[in-house]
């Protein structure tokens, strides 16, 4: 789960339009204009109405992501403007947020029985509209990206249901018993199952069993659509793992707000899911990089070598134009590249001399040994590649594999360069560290051969900016 950053406009919510569309009611020109231009330095396409019937007409004729109204408005006010756009068939799926200055906890109350997603006090600031904005598109673009499977043997309900489902932006497939619903499922990864219990073939009964059994099924929401007369049955079933059921006959209103309700419900569980692994990432993240502080302060000549690569492999990757996330993991992997050699006796890693054949092919075993200490953390997996290889060579000369040029993982490629970079830069026991200028010549010379010519490439356009950026 992916929450939208809507500086980034929105692009990685799968939206098929890259444009998200926002309409702004609010009769004061200048607060509407102040509005516009903020939501448009955040990548937003708006539009602009100066009263709640131009904001219905204009929100009728088109859809848009989000419509952010005030309360006070000449005619139809927020509220019942609100109201009107929720039951409205083009309208009712567009999440809307209610900006104003009537903020009791009664006025809060009143628009959120209005339909509105989220209440925004005019005094609140920016930051904090931005927030709402922020969570509300999340949680619209989660919910038009989920997909229904409606069961029922009656072709008149498989209608009704997939049309109210699809209205409301939801994706729609349909199965006419329970075995036809377990082939969908074979196929598809629906998020919601909505099931009829008497059904010929295979009875809804059946169906929910048959999922609760199967580990990648159990945890779809199961939802029963049933008759008055089925209760011992929903009983059952609720028993069974089902978790909520929509009595027959029901508006397509209904079966919308119930799909939209548990899906936004698993989706707050799936938040709450992220925000834990974030915690856990990062506490397990100052750990590591505890060790990694303990692994140089046993060598003073090394002390800072981890935080030096970091920072020069995420400038290489800049320059290569990775996205940010991927940036975030390889300042991980750079930092945490020599954790190995935290398993490498005192005497061989802090050996002011020479290294013997022998001490040499021990202190090549700490890429291994730092990818084993990473490897059992699932969150990590991403940059294991990057510890385990960056002693790799392009002419399959390095070590621990022997992989060649492109077989090498690209994290460990460009960490390559920046671990070179610093490792000659820097003074050793047995040597004084080379000048910058020779360090480039140095690198420049092994692009091809030991060191991937675009890494390398990216490397030298990357430290001229920054001596360019010092000098300037
Ligand atoms: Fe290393």
């Amino acid at each position: 789960m992916h929450a939208p950053d809507i500086s980034d406009n929105c692009n990685e919510t799968g939206a098929s339009d890259p444009e998200i569309k926002v309409l702004v009611i609010d009769d004061s020109l200048t607060i509407r204009q102040g509005l516009s231009r903020d939501l448009q330095k955040l990548g937003l396409m708006v539009t602009e109405a100066s009263n709640g019937s131009e904001g219905f007409d204009i929100a009728s004729g088109q859809r848009f992501d989000l419509i952010i109204t005030d309360i006070e408005l000449p005619g139809i006010n927020g509220l019942d403007l609100c109201k009107k756009l929720k039951s409205g068939s083009a309208t009712k799926s567009t999440p809307v947020i209610i900006v104003s200055s009537h903020d009791t906890e009664e006025d809060i109350e009143k628009c959120f029985e209005a339909g509105a997603a989220a209440f925004v006090g005019k005094l609140d600031g920016r930051q904090e509209l931005r927030r709402h904005i922020e969570e509300v598109l999340s949680r619209s673009f989660f919910l038009r990206e989920r997909m229904v499977l409606v069961v029922d043997d009656s072709r008149l309900i498989r209608n009704i249901a997939h049309d109210g489902l699809a209205r409301a932006g939801f994706n729609v497939i349909t199965a006419e018993n329970g075995i036809k619903a377990i082939e969908q499922l074979k196929l598809y990864k629906p998020d919601l199952i909505i099931s009829d219990i008497s059904m010929p073939e295979m009875d809804g009964y059946a169906l929910c069993s048959a999922l609760r059994m199967k580990p990648e099924w159990a945890a779809i929401p199961f939802v029963v659509m049933s008759t008055a007369g089925e209760r011992s049955v929903i009983r059952r079933m609720m028993e069974r793992g089902a978790c909520a059921f929509i009595e027959k006959p029901f508006n397509t209103e209904q079966l919308v707000i119930t799909a939209e309700k548990l899906l936004s419900d698993h989706f707050q569980l799936l938040l709450k899911e992220k925000e834990r692994l974030d915690m856990e990432r990062s506490l397990m993240l100052g750990s590591i990089a505890s060790l990694v502080q303990a692994l140089e302060a046993r060598d003073l000549y090394t002390r800072g070598h981890s935080e030096t690569v970091a920072e020069v492999s995420i400038g290489i990757a800049s320059i290569m134009a990775f996205p940010q996330d991927e940036i975030d993991k390889l300042y991980i992997a750079a930092r945490l590249h020599d954790l190995g050699k935290i398993g490498i006796r005192d005497d061989i890693l802090l050996k002011p001399d020479q290294l013997t054949a022998q001490e040499f092919a021990i202190i090549q075993r700490h890429p291994v040994i730092g990818a084993e200490i990473l490897s059992p953390i699932p969150s990590l997996a991403a940059i294991v590649p990057g510890v385990l290889y960056h002693h790799e060579r392009m002419n399959g000369q390095g070590y621990p594999d022997g992989l060649k040029g492109s077989q090498i993982p690209v994290f460990a490629r460009i960490i390559a360069v920046a671990d070179i970079y610093h490792t000659i830069i820097s003074d050793r026991p047995y040597r004084r560290g080379v000048a910058r200028e020779r360090a480039m010549t140095i690198i420049e010379e092994a692009a091809g051969d030991e060191l991937c010519p675009e890494c390398v490439n990216a490397f030298m356009q990357w430290l001229h900016s920054r001596s360019a950026s010092i000098t300037d």
